[in-house]
């Protein structure tokens, strides 16, 4: 029998969004094995501390059950090679992802040859969401919760009403 083929969804996820969810259950129907794998220390500011993007990813997948969640820090391709990864997954909304992803793909390539960069399109529904936007969206008081799981919006929420506490 052959190797169940591992695969990789890689980013920063924060925080999860439906578009995210809609590929991670399109993804676990192809994969035998998928791997959720939040990058730890990104050179953005994160709104989440990793365990709060952690334990939201991991509520939302619960009913999947091929389905991980981890994290990394340092190379993905480095992780994906420690996890036994053959492929690493990407989402790609419109054409104005394809830039930025070609070019982490081929330098993926370029790194680890063995790891093959695999596209799939999030439904149509979802192709203009993006977590930033959807920060943007709730610290301004506009509605997410048809955005993302329940448990985001509510954390989302929770911190613009401390944060609003503050002003
Ligand atoms: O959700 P994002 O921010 O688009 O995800 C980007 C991510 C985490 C996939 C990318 O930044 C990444 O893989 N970082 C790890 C460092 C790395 O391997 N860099 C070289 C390949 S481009």
């Amino acid at each position: 029998m052959s190797e169940p083929r591992v695969a990789i969804y890689p980013g920063s996820f924060d925080p999860i969004t439906n578009g995210h969810l809609d590929l991670i259950r399109r993804a676990s129907r192809q994969f035998e094995d998928l791997i959720v794998a939040v990058l730890k220390h990104d050179t953005k500011r994160a709104e989440f501390p990793l365990g709060e993007r952690l334990d939201m990813i991991r509520e939302a997948v619960a009913g999947l059950s091929n389905v991980r969640v981890g994290s990394f820090d340092g190379l993905l391709v480095d992780y994906a090679r420690a996890q036994g990864a053959s492929l690493i997954l990407r989402g790609i909304r419109a054409v104005s992802d394809y830039e930025y992803e070609l070019q982490m793909a081929l330098m993926n390539r370029k790194l680890a040859p063995e790891i093959e960069t695999v596209f799939m399109l999030p439904g149509e529904a979802y192709s203009y969401l993006s977590s930033r936007l959807v920060k943007e969206v709730c610290r301004h008081g506009g509605r997410i919760d048809d955005l993302v799981p329940p448990m985001v919006a509510n954390r989302l929420c929770a911190e613009r009403v401390a944060g609003s506490d503050n002003v």
